[in-house]
């Protein structure tokens, strides 16, 4: 693209060339054949810390980068043009767990885990959704019991992205009793590590895309977390996981654009190079059409994400703006990726050409951290508080 409107600093283009080259160097030779295989390579996290890109958010005390919200997600765009499957690794454990301990962890919480979290040896993870609470998240029934210096958690977690490879999962659990049920108010956040006794790693999923990042099912049964592991309060755990789904709305808003935008660049450069009716396909305005509108909504969702992280860094309440990035970027990723599909014709409908890869990866966008609807709700919601 001719110009990405962020006027970036001299650190953000050494962040993002960082980026750029670790992408390339590690990701792109073998993108194809783990997702092909749904195969996951446990060494792309080690390689990650190393470079910081697991420590962006921590500040540098608990050895982490400590950068900005917008280097951040430059970064992650840049590692979701060749990656999506890496991009969501990178974007669940910057923006959840270790957003989470980092706010609401005791000084105990955050010297135990986030350093090793920056480094790369302890992976987070994020377990909120279970098998019927997924929009309703605050329907969620896996109980926790506080029994002396522990709490004992039964039940089952859906779609947790990471979740085999994790060594730190932030775990939503119902702290109220089934005689007092108090709703949204009544769950508690766990930092649960899988050296529990009673923690199992359940069903792997099989899914259309991303297949390169596992996502799995947690059961729990009668595990005992030291209470030393709760975070912040027992009752406040939903909405501690709400206000950290704001950030990672955005780590989702910015995988997106990676998305869409890799579908723009692929289908730039075939329509360069694949002529019929005696003429390269872009100098058909049907093409020129599409790659003209494509590349306007991967701005303009560039625009709308990197707004609402600099507004989230000056403190503003960008509860609103974060659902916004993530719902325009999403459905730009499945746009963009669609377009790409079409301009290739039957060739975007193999795996010899990345675009059917990218239709496979942006669908999720539209689903995960909060299906489209529930933007959707969250806007309208802030849209009626402000004229109330
Ligand atoms: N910041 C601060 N507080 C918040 C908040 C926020 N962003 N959002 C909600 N709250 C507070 C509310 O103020 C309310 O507090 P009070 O008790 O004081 O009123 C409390 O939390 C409950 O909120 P709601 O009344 O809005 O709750 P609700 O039941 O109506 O649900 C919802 C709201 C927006 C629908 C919410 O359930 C939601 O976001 N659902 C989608 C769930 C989701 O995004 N799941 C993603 C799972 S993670 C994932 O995808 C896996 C992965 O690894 C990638």
């Amino acid at each position: 693209m001719k110009s990405d409107l962020l006027n970036l600093t001299e650190d953000q283009r050494t962040i993002r060339d960082l980026a750029r080259e670790f992408a390339k160097n590690e990701i792109a030779p073998y993108i194809a054949e783990w997702d092909e295989n749904a195969y996951f390579e446990p060494s792309i996290v080690q390689k990650m810390g190393d470079l910081g890109f697991l420590g962006m958010l921590i500040p540098e005390e608990y050895e982490g980068l400590g950068l900005d919200t917008s280097t951040y997600l430059i970064a992650l765009e840049e590692i979701a043009v060749v990656d999506a499957s890496t991009a969501v690794l990178m974007s669940v454990h910057n923006s959840l767990p270790t957003q989470m301990i980092l706010r609401f962890g005791t000084d105990e919480q955050k010297n135990r885990f986030l350093p090793g979290m920056a480094r790369g040896e302890i992976l987070g993870a994020f377990a909120l959704s279970e098998p019927d609470a997924g929009s309703d998240a605050a329907a969620l029934t896996t109980q926790a019991v506080h029994e002396g210096d522990e709490w004992v958690l039964n039940g089952t977690k859906s779609w947790v992205t990471s979740g085999n490879h994790a060594g730190a999962i932030i775990t939503m659990a119902r702290t109220d009793t089934p005689r007092d049920r108090k709703g949204a108010r009544g769950i508690g956040a766990f930092i649960i590590t899988p050296d529990l006794p009673g923690f199992h790693v359940g069903k792997k999923e099989d899914k259309l895309g991303l297949r390169a990042s596992p996502t799995v099912q947690l059961t729990f049964d009668n595990l005992r977390v030291p209470a030393t592991n709760l975070l912040g309060l027992p009752h406040m755990g939903f909405v501690y996981a709400m206000q950290s789904l704001e950030n990672g709305r955005l780590g989702i808003a910015a995988q997106a654009v990676g998305i869409a935008r890799a579908a723009l660049e692929a289908a730039t450069a075939y329509a360069a190079e694949r002529h019929q009716f005696d003429r390269p396909i872009r100098e058909f305005q049907a093409i020129q059409f599409k790659l003209a509108d494509m590349a306007t909504r991967v701005a303009a969702s560039r625009t709308l994400l990197h707004a609402a992280a600099r507004a989230k860094d000056r403190g503003e309440n960008v509860k609103q703006a974060t659902s916004m990035a993530k719902l325009f970027a999403s459905e730009t990723a499945m746009f963009a990726t669609n377009q790409a599909v079409q301009i290739f014709g039957g060739y975007g409908y193999v795996k010899d050409y990345p675009v059917e890869r990218l239709f496979r990866d942006a669908k999720v966008t539209e689903i995960y951290e909060g299906t489209s609807e529930i933007q959707r709700i969250v806007i309208a919601r802030e849209q009626y508080h402000e004229h109330r």
